[in-house]
């Protein structure tokens, strides 16, 4: 890494343009965004591109988003919007929304892993813009993680991750939503969700189009299944240590099935990755670490803090790892989402 640099306070100019001009030279970088840190290269660029895939040890068969600051970008990298897509850039962009377009030639098929769509998003984060803006090319940039890993959303893990794997790392503070985008693909006016996140099912209705969940938000995918997006092939999330996520509309069941399974492992190093509120019930059980993962009154909370408490997870000597699950609805569809695959669809659903 050349240079960490702290656009936490403000966006110094002289070091915003030296970053851009790097990116026009085939820098890699990493840079906020209002869901998580992306690591980015101009997405015109070929081998740029293909560094990303080494820093990330990406498998090449999962295309990358391409990020855009105004409409006549989103024209050199999509060949068609139609009338409904527009519907949902016209309310949702810029933000957290990444919708799956037809491609243009310019964009190199290592971005897109030749299929001929590609993911399109406008950030809405102020570096991110700005970053975009002045160096004039769209951006391609996955999360910021080596594959299989939580996504970064604090510059702490993620100086310790990539560190000697990229040129710059720019701090913009903890990632406002602290997961991905959610990622769309039109059938006419029905509204595929591939993977959910903080644009809900709900404010996607709102819009008045329809929505149909992938079947594979939930679902292993078998070998040789087809998937309508790569990244749902690919393990993601997972601490190493055995991970189990239950969930209960009633509290009480669901708290009576953990401590089952606590005193079932009574022998084992336990931790439970749980409610503000729950602490008290978890704190006194003497082979149980409470690893608080926000409140369950605010689900906002809980999906800003539940990738950098995955990541801690690993970092203490355990032997299982309880995570308390959330109804799927609003943001909470995406959470579940993102713990199912952390726990490698060890699921207890009662
Ligand atoms: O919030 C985000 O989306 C972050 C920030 C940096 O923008 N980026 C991100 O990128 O999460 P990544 O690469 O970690 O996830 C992109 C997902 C993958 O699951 C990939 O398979 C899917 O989008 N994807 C990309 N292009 C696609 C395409 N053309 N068709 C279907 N799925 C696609
Ligand atoms: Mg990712």
């Amino acid at each position: 890494m050349k240079e960490l640099i702290d656009f936490k306070e403000k966006i110094d100019k002289d070091k915003l343009e030296e970053v851009c001009k790097s990116i026009k030279d085939g820098s890699v970088i990493v840079f906020p965004t209002e869901t998580v840190y992306g690591i980015g290269a101009n997405a015109l660029d070929k081998s740029a591109v293909k560094k990303i895939f080494m820093a990330k040890n990406r498998p090449t068969d999962n295309p990358l988003i391409v990020h855009i600051s105004n409409y006549d970008m989103l024209d050199k990298v999509v060949s068609n919007v139609s009338k409904y897509e527009k519907i949902l850039m016209d309310k949702f962009w810029p933000g957290p929304l990444t919708i799956i377009l037809p491609k243009k030639e310019e964009i190199p098929n290592i971005v897109t892993c030749n299929l001929d769509t590609v993911g399109v998003r406008m950030p809405s984060n102020k570096i991110a813009i700005n970053i975009i803006e002045k160096s004039g090319v769209p951006i391609a940039a996955p999360s910021a993680n080596i594959s299989g890993k939580p996504s970064g959303t604090l510059v702490t893990d993620i100086v310790d991750e990539l560190k000697d794997r990229v040129d710059y790392i720019i701090d913009g503070g903890i990632s406002d939503i602290g997961l991905e985008s959610t990622v769309v693909k039109l059938d006419n006016d029905v509204v595929n969700i591939l993977r959910p996140g903080a644009i809900t099912k709900e404010d996607i209705l709102s819009t008045g189009l329809n929505v149909v969940l992938d079947k594979h938000l939930f679902k292993d995918v078998k070998e040789n299944e087809k998937v309508a997006s790569p990244g749902m092939k690919h393990r993601h999330y997972a601490p190493k240590v055995k991970t189990i996520l239950v969930y209960s509309n009633d509290e009480k069941k669901e708290y009576d099935r953990i401590c089952d399974i606590i005193n079932e492992n009574n022998n084992k190093k336990i931790s439970i990755l749980g409610f503000n509120e729950n602490k008290e019930k978890y704190i006194n059980k003497p082979n149980v670490k409470f690893m608080c993962i926000g409140s369950k009154h605010d689900l906002n909370s809980v999906a800003k803090n539940v990738f950098t408490v995955l990541r801690k997870v690993d970092k203490y000597d355990l032997d299982l790892s309880i995570i308390e699950g959330v109804e799927k609805q609003g943001i909470g569809l995406a959470i579940m989402n993102r713990l199912t695959r952390a726990c490698g669809y060890n699921v207890i659903e009662l």
